[in-house]
């Protein structure tokens, strides 16, 4: 029998192809195939209650025509129940789980076979983001971890995907800041933290310009000179965003991020005139108030509240460049689909943006790709507060990390102590910003989320180093046997699962595509979270229960494989979320 890797999705499509044959309107029929309660099956069919009822028809008697019309196949993998009203439950049999493990023995395998109709397409996914000047804070940890994650995630399902750094590197700010880095550069305080070197000159330029209307105006030049391309102050504005991003790389690697393309706000400054022409011209566009604006008639609140593509001073802003950014990335990258990863509180802009792309885009002919915004909510402390440090300051991302590394060493050193020190901080390095991730990560997006050091550095509970160690044990049990996972010929002679225990880790184990499938269709990681936790806990489970090292070969054979595809699900999952993984902890 051919194994899918998805077999909820194989599921719909046989009963898709029962229902025509059993001579059901075919097309109107959904089979609505979800993961049952394990009580009950694997898969659960619920489509025939509603066909049924629209059609004053008895359920039951129509779910017993579609099961007596799938093919022999299924009943081969699976049994068949009809249940209550009319749901048909399907369990799969030891022998159909015990083929779908040997056929994904490696990440290959199950990513050859998750392949999707994202198969081929290109993505361009816009994270991280930052603006430049400015040192990333404890706010932007959750673009660049969440971006990441939603990256490898459509990787894996077969997209080509671009990962762009739009990062804010043009704005009035600039006028200030080259006004005070012309004056009050202080060399010392930049050879040892630039970025913080950058924001006092900030401070510095907003408060003389504050106090006095001759600095402002000073500042107002300098903005206009660098608008109009003055290579003096073209070159201090590059300066600073060379240095700005160069102090982003190393929490990037650190997060094990790689940018395929930095195109910042500047990099679409000659593009803006195109964009208030094509608006324009479709009849988008008008004018108000001196301002270029779009207004969408048919929603509640943007047909009076204006999306502005053009400022009354005739200065592009954040949605001139957007715009510019959608087209780019339409033209250029021939994208299918965008996603952009920031904060809630854009929802408004992007919503104004993406109303305004469509029919843009449909007037112009051009071809839409897919358009998202993944939006997240604050990180808080523990009263619901933004996070700050004890005197108010915002919490700089660089010490954040350095934060969980040390927190996680002491873990390390009190558990394992007798490991070599060089061993535990190598351990450390991986916990401490697994933990960080993984903790953004593990919740809904959409809340916000609490920032709390126990429970994110903690071998309890739904944690990066509770599933870092459940991996680091599988490893050690292969070592201590002195096997190695995946060994094909060990693995040819395991049998198929049969204690409640084996049975219930080879069914978690089967369900890893669906899993998959929710977080990336809906582009949210923690329904990948969840089930690696639930996974580390049927294994758990399982090794409490089965005995592995047992003499009989076939029983050995099978619990070793069942190891095996649990390690590399686990590795494969946290991969996946951007974590790395250790052999030992
Ligand atoms: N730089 C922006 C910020 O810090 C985020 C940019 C997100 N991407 C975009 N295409 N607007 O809020």
């Amino acid at each position: 029998m051919p194994v899918t890797f998805n077999l909820g999705e194989a599921l719909d499509s046989l009963l898709k192809a029962a229902a025509t044959s059993a001579g059901l309107e075919a097309a109107a029929f959904v089979p609505d195939v979800r993961i049952a309660d394990p009580r009950h099956g694997d898969f659960q069919a619920n489509g025939v209650l509603g066909y049924a009822k629209a059609r004053r028809l008895n359920p039951r008697a129509v779910a017993e025509q579609l099961v007596a019309a799938l093919p022999a196949e299924v009943a081969a993998d699976y049994t068949v129940a009809i249940a209550g009203p009319g749901f048909i439950n399907f369990t799969l049999k030891p022998a159909t789980l015990l083929a779908w493990l040997r056929a994904h023995d490696s990440a290959a395998h199950l990513r050859a076979n998750a392949a999707t109709a994202r198969h081929g397409q290109t993505w361009v996914v816009d994270y991280s983001s930052p603006n430049t000047a400015k040192q990333m804070h404890v706010g932007h940890l959750r673009s660049a971890v969440i971006g990441e994650a939603i990256c490898r995630l459509l990787e894996f399902s077969g997209a080509k995907v671009i990962r762009d750094n739009h990062v804010g590197d043009w704005g009035t700010q600039f006028g200030k800041l080259i006004w005070a880095y012309r004056r009050h550069l202080d060399a010392a305080a930049f050879a040892a933290d630039p970025l913080e070197e950058f924001e006092r000159l900030y401070q510095v330029g907003n408060a003389a310009a504050d106090a006095d209307p001759a600095v402002l105006e000073q500042a107002r030049q300098e903005l206009v000179k660098l608008q109009a391309g003055d290579p003096e102050n073209l070159a201090v504005w590059k300066h600073i965003n060379a240095v700005s991003l160069a102090a982003f790389q190393p929490i990037y690697d650190r997060l094990g991020i790689r940018f395929d393309h930095t195109l910042g706000e500047s990099f679409y400054n000659d593009q803006v005139e195109r964009i208030y022409r094509e608006l324009a011209a479709t009849g988008l566009a008008q004018e108000s108030q001196g301002a270029l604006v779009v207004f969408h008639p048919e929603h509640p609140r943007f047909k009076t509240q204006p999306f502005i593509m053009r400022k009354a001073d005739g200065a592009s802003n954040y949605a001139t460049t957007d715009l510019a950014t959608a087209l780019y990335r339409a033209e250029y990258f021939h994208a299918d689909g965008i996603v952009v990863v920031t904060d809630f509180r854009q929802a408004d802009h992007f919503e104004q943006l993406y109303l305004t792309v469509r029919k843009w885009f449909a007037a112009r002919s051009y071809r839409l790709p897919e358009l998202h915004h993944v939006t997240f909510g604050a990180v808080t402390d523990a009263d619901g507060k933004a996070l700050r440090t004890r005197d108010g300051g915002t919490i700089k991302l660089k010490e954040l990390l350095a934060e969980a590394e040390a927190r996680a060493y002491a873990l390390v050193s009190e558990r394992s102590a007798e490991l070599p020190e060089a061993e535990r901080r190598a351990i450390a390095a991986v916990v401490g910003v697994g933990s960080v991730q993984y903790a953004d990560l593990a919740q809904n997006r959409s809340s916000d989320y609490v920032f709390a050091w126990d429970k994110m550095i903690s071998l309890e509970g739904n944690t990066a180093a509770y599933l870092l160690y459940a991996v680091a044990r599988i490893h050690s049990i292969f070592r201590k046997l002195d096997a190695v996972p995946g060994e094909a010929a060990t693995e040819a002679a395991g049998t198929p699962p049969e204690t409640p225990a084996e049975l219930a880790l080879a069914r978690k184990l089967v369900k890893f595509a669906d899993a998959l499938r929710l977080a990336t269709d809906t582009l949210r990681p923690h329904f990948l979270c969840l089930y690696l936790y639930e996974l580390a806990g049927d294994y758990s489970a399982f090794y409490a229960a089965d005995k592995v090292a047992v003499d009989d070969p076939a029983v050995r054979a099978r619990r070793l494989l069942l190891c095996a595809r649990t390690l590399l699900v686990m590795e494969t999952g946290l991969g996946l979320l951007g974590l790395r993984t250790l052999t030992r902890m």
